[in-house]
């Protein structure tokens, strides 16, 4: 049970592994094929990878068989994300066993992290890039074609890949995720982030918001806008400055403009952290009904010490806090949170002020994890990963137990509400359903009916059920 649910959550945060699609026939000449791990970021990546590859004439593959160069792109924050990567990685080898000419090449966290060491551990890797030096990925190509091992894993302060118009990868045409800044500049003491993707550097707002209003164009009706800190997003500008003459734009000002493109167009974003979100940020989300009233919020301990030895730079006093000033502004905001168990040193006092502290928030979501060590990582080198793993398990299953009880709750809430729905598609169980997000973020299934109705069309659902993670209603007129 415990296992299983601690996968599930596993999988909703990493998201599930995508392959390149192929729509009709797959045309003659280099294909590429790539699988991605991890967050929403590296996911958008992969759609940068693609675009700079179809402009070098390959085109995607949904078979690594068929394929000329099979990417994997990577992820580094646990152990776990790892070993799944060499697992995929084996299955590869064995089909360029039989075809040596395919090359094979590890892109991302995994590759930054692991750097050379991946070309000489894995004899089947030819490539090996890090997530600041795609645009090299051609070069590195016919150097592996020629019998070079390829590897670039130079980190960059200023690349943002703003100008690549990402590849829509495994698109529903509705919902896009647009990257507004790479890296990250805190240095939490568990993480490897800032190793893996370097220094924090924001991308042109002009070129954000070129991608966004031209997927609005092309029919998409929502964007997430992607960081792994965009409270911290902030783009100087030489006079005369874009719309309003200041010296620079803040992610608050970005969001507004965001959401100026057209209020057909939702906008979210993702994610924040607790110590940058802004008041400002929280009073432009009220102002604006396109921006989503849903907030990740990642609190990793409830313990105060614990949080002070991640580096964290709140106490669970602050966090809570910004709780109770995103209810004041938005009642009805959804919110969501990342937790991490058995820290170094956490006692069992510290994982009951995490409970308790869920008690208080009551998450709508909450993504947990037991404490992986990553090499090279502040806590690594200062701290003994000293929590047993049963303790890290059986902490983790009563976090995982408490937040299925209260989501169980805040689910049954919502029953007898009306909410704005953006169909997505088709339901996953019929195709007689469709299903979309409300605001905030929770997933809406129902009934087709016979109204003529689609993809990309905003409904108003009235809810009369709910399972764990859906709310099952019917179509207002
Ligand atoms: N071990 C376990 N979980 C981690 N995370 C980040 N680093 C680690 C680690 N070393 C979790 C954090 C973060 C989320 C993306 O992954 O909760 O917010
Ligand atoms: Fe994303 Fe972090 Fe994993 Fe890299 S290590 S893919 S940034 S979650």
């Amino acid at each position: 049970m415990f296992e299983l649910q601690s996968k599930y959550h596993e999988e909703l945060r990493q998201g599930e592994a995508y392959t390149s699609p192929v729509v009709g026939d797959e045309p003659a000449g280099k294909k590429f094929y790539i699988e991605s791990y991890g967050c929403q970021m590296n996911f958008n990546d992969s759609e940068i990878v693609a675009s700079i590859l179809q402009k070098e004439g390959y085109s995607a593959t949904s078979t690594y068989e068929n394929a000329d160069v099979v990417l994997i792109n990577t992820c580094a924050i646990r152990e776990k994300a790892e070993q799944t990567v060499r697992n995929r990685l084996n299955a590869f080898n064995s089909v360029k066993k039989k075809n040596p000419s395919m090359l094979v090449g590890v892109l991302g966290c995994m590759a930054e992290r692991l750097k050379a060491k991946l070309l000489e551990e894995e004899k089947l890797v030819d490539l090996v890039v890090g997530p600041d030096a795609y645009r090299t990925l051609p070069v590195l190509i016919s150097g592996a074609e020629s019998g070079q091992k390829s590897v670039n894993v130079l980190l960059s302060r200023e690349e943002t890949y703003a100008d690549i118009n990402p590849v829509r990868l495994n698109s529903n045409g509705v919902t896009a995720f647009v990257s507004i800044m790479r890296g990250c500049n805190n240095m939490c003491t568990f993480c490897v982030v800032p190793f893996t993707r370097g220094r924090e550097r924001s991308r042109d707002p002009q070129s954000i918001l070129n991608e966004c209003g031209d997927l609005y164009e092309r029919g998409f009706r929502e964007v997430t806008l992607l960081g792994q800190n965009v409270d911290s997003y902030n783009y100087p500008l030489n006079p005369p400055a874009i719309g309003g003459g200041q010296g620079e734009v803040t992610f608050a000002r970005l969001l507004e403009k965001v959401a100026a493109i057209s209020p057909e167009l939702r906008v979210r974003f993702s994610t924040s952290h607790p110590k940058d979100i802004t008041d400002e940020v929280l009073y432009t989300m009220a102002e604006y009904d396109n921006i989503c009233k849903y907030i990740h919020l990642p609190v990793q301990s409830g313990s105060t010490e614990i949080l002070q030895r991640m580096n964290r730079t709140y106490t669970r006093e602050w966090y809570l806090n910004k709780i109770k000033r995103i209810r004041e502004i938005m009642p009805e905001c959804g919110i969501s949170t990342d937790i991490i168990t058995g820290f170094c040193t956490e006692t069992e006092e510290d994982h009951e002020l995490t409970l308790s502290l869920m008690d208080q928030v009551k998450y709508d979501l909450a993504y947990m994890f037991m404490y992986s060590e990553r090499p090279g990582t502040l806590a690594a080198r200062r701290y003994k990963d000293d929590v047993p793993e049963e303790v890290k398990k059986r902490r983790l299953s009563e976090i995982v137990a408490l937040q299925q009880h209260h989501q169980a709750e805040k689910m049954k809430l919502d029953i007898g509400n009306t909410y704005s729905v953006l169909i997505e598609g088709d339901s996953k169980r019929s195709t007689d359903d469709w299903c979309g997000r409300n605001d905030q973020n929770k997933m809406v299934v129902f009934p087709k009916g016979n109204r003529s109705m689609q993809k990309g069309d905003y409904v108003e659902v009235k809810i009369n059920a709910c399972t764990a993670a859906t709310l099952i209603g019917e179509m207002l007129n």
